[in-house]
């Protein structure tokens, strides 16, 4: 056996070509096999693993390939020399054992190297999977979308089973789009902020129903929408609103409510006038195969840009990547957490007015946000205001942890950059959500003649049940529904609404 070794060694050695490929190629095997089998993975620097995990398999092909392309260079440059060569040997071989030796030796080599490869690149598929690379591998760019995941309710759930799913023509997919944006990174060539909606993701089928059920009976559920006025008192004023979610029905067994747009026995289709998808024309209700219902808009600007079967995804834009819609909405949420203090007075109007200042580099925004709101009190504790510093410090800190969640300038992402469609924002006319469809204009002819809009009827979808309320005086049943209770507000509210009274 070590004879046979020692008489191949010679070959390897006969041209700078051959003697690199063998270097690298020993160089790679054992780099790999430290990092598979030292766990290096685990507790590594991710964007280093991967580029070991990425490199290595490389080199070591690349070295592997170099031998024989150096012998057939030497080869040919020199013809057959030593004579000795495996080459002869190779031709030889029905007649020589000696030469069958050596091509075992070969054999049995290559199927270790070739073990080397699967075994690295099985383990390099395996990390690239794993939210950690998705998410923190290019740090910056992915930045938004890791920092909201990490505190969603699918923070558990790797991002390949939302962004690929199962099969393997969707992964080879997903890695051939994955180099092009490997090399985007590379040379700064990327969109910021990163495109929204995801032209290419998978149709929710085979990814959020992989867990979700479509047809699932959710019934109603009680929402409840925080706000905070603008004022000394921080005065709540809370919508809550029974949302007809609903799904098939048990009783009935049809699909109602909200859900019945992904029900089983109804397609609902769409053309889309702008990437984005917010400018919708043609709706068609397909039943069957057969379009039941055809909305159109009376008069339809623009060119059609394509269609859409809508799925979980034309209303569950953001399942996991959750962004506050504006810096009013992250405070409202943040007092209504009892994170920010609801009695500092104007802190909403404060935190709202100092949220609003987008480029803050991420680095100082907990000394950026201290600085600033002692100067914003400043003007307040002239006029007699108390501001307690600590009161003060530990809301500025609130503030930087929401501009953290939300602000990203290096991305280009700032409040509104990516809304969510579920909801219909404000009543400031703006045509989202929901209401890309149901604006009151996309009409059908019905088979009697007459004609149906796709209705505003503000109780189609939910049902108010408190409006711009304080939530100190809701029933008991919604009271139930607040993260912490409001006494110590309604108290202090009380006294002074009796004196303006009393003036
Ligand atoms: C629960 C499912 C789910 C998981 C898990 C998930 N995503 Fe997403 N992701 C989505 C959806 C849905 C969209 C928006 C698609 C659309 O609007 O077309 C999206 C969009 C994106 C976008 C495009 C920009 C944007 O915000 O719209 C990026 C980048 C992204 N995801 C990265 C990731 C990374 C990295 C991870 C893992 C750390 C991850 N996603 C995990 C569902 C998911
Ligand atoms: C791997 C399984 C899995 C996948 C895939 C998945 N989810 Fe979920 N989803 C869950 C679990 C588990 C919960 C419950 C989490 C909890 O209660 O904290 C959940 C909760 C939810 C909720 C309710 C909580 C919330 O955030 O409002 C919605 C809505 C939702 N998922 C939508 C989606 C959508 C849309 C997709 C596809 C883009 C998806 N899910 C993909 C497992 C999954
Ligand atoms: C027409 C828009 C729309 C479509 C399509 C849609 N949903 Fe929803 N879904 C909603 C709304 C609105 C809510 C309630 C709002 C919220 O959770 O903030 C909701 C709530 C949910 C919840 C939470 C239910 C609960 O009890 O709190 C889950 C889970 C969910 N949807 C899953 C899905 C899945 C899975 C699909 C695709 C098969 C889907 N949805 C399609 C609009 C939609
Ligand atoms: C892509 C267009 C589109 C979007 C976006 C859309 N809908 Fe619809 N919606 C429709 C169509 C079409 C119908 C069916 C009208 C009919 O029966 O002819 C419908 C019907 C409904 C119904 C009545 C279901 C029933 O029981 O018959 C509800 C409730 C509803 N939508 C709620 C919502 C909510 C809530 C949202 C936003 C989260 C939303 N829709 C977003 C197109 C849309
Ligand atoms: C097509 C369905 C649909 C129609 C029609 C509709 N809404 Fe809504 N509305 C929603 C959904 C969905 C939400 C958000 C539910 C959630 O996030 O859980 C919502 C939320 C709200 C909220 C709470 C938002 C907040 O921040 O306080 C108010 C208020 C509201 N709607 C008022 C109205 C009024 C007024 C009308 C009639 C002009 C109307 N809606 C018509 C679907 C609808």
């Amino acid at each position: 056996m070590m004879r046979i070794l020692f008489a191949f060694l010679p070959r390897l050695w006969t041209n700078w070509l051959t003697l690199t490929g063998s270097i690298l190629t020993t160089f790679a095997a054992i780099a790999i096999l430290i990092v598979v089998f030292g766990s290096l993975t685990a507790a590594a620097n991710p964007y280093a693993t991967a580029l070991l995990l990425m490199g290595l398999p490389t080199v070591f092909v690349f070295g592997l390939l170099l031998i024989p392309f150096g012998l057939y260079r030497h080869r040919k440059k020199y013809g057959d020399i030593p004579p000795d060569s495996v080459q002869q040997a190779f031709i030889a071989a029905a007649r020589s054992p000696a030469a069958r030796g050596r091509i075992f030796f070969v054999g049995v080599f290559s199927i270790v190297n070739i073990a080397i490869l699967v075994i690295a690149g099985g383990e390099s598929t395996k990390f690239m999977d794993s939210p950690k690379f998705c998410g923190t591998t290019c740090h910056t760019v992915m930045e938004p979308e890791w920092t909201a995941y990490t505190r969603s309710s699918h923070s558990r759930v790797d991002c390949v089973r939302c962004h690929i799913g199962p099969g393997a023509s969707w992964a080879v997919k997903a890695k051939i789009d994955g180099l092009r944006q490997v090399m985007g990174v590379i040379t700064g060539d990327y969109s910021r902020p990163v495109p929204t909606p995801v032209h290419t993701l998978r149709p929710s089928r085979d990814t959020c129903e992989q867990c979700h059920w479509p047809s699932r009976f959710h019934g109603t559920r009680v929402a409840l929408f925080p706000h905070f006025a603008q004022d000394e008192t921080n005065t709540p004023a809370y919508n809550a609103m029974v949302v007809r979610l609903g799904g098939a029905n048990p009783g009935t067994g049809k699909h109602e409510g909200i859900h019945w747009h992904v029900s089983e026995d109804f397609k609902v289709s769409y053309q889309y006038l702008d990437e984005k998808r917010l400018q919708i024309g043609r709706i068609q209700v397909v039943q069957g195969g057969k379009v039941v219902r055809e909305y159109n808009l009376p008069d339809l600007k623009g060119k059609v840009l394509g269609e859409r079967t809508m799925d979980c995804i034309d209303c569950h834009n953001r399942p996991t990547h959750v962004f506050d819609e504006s810096a009013q909405a992250a405070v409202d949420r943040g007092m209504h957490e009892g994170k920010l203090d609801r009695q500092l007075p104007y802190l909403a109007k404060v935190a709202a007015e100092l949220l609003g200042k987008i480029d803050v580099p991420r680095a100082q925004a907990k000394d950026h946000f201290r600085a600033a709101i002692v100067g914003a009190y400043a003007k307040l504790q002239a006029e007699g205001l108390p501001a307690d510093p600590t009161r003060l410090t530990a809301a500025a800190d609130q503030i930087s942890e929401l501009y953290l969640r939300n602000v990203f300038p290096e991305m280009k992402v700032i409040w509104g950059t990516y809304r969510s469609h579920l909801g219909h924002g404000g009543a400031d006319g703006e045509m989202i959500g929901c209401f890309r469809c149901h604006d009151d204009t996309h009409e059908a002819k019905l088979p009697d003649g007459k004609v149906k809009k796709l209705s505003q009827d503000c109780d189609l979808c939910h049902e108010a049940v408190a409006e711009d309320a304080d939530p100190a005086e809701f029933e008991d049943t919604l009271k139930a529904l607040l993260p912490m209770p409001f006494p110590a507000q309604a108290k202090k509210a009380a006294p002074a609404a009796e004196e303006e009274e009393a003036e």
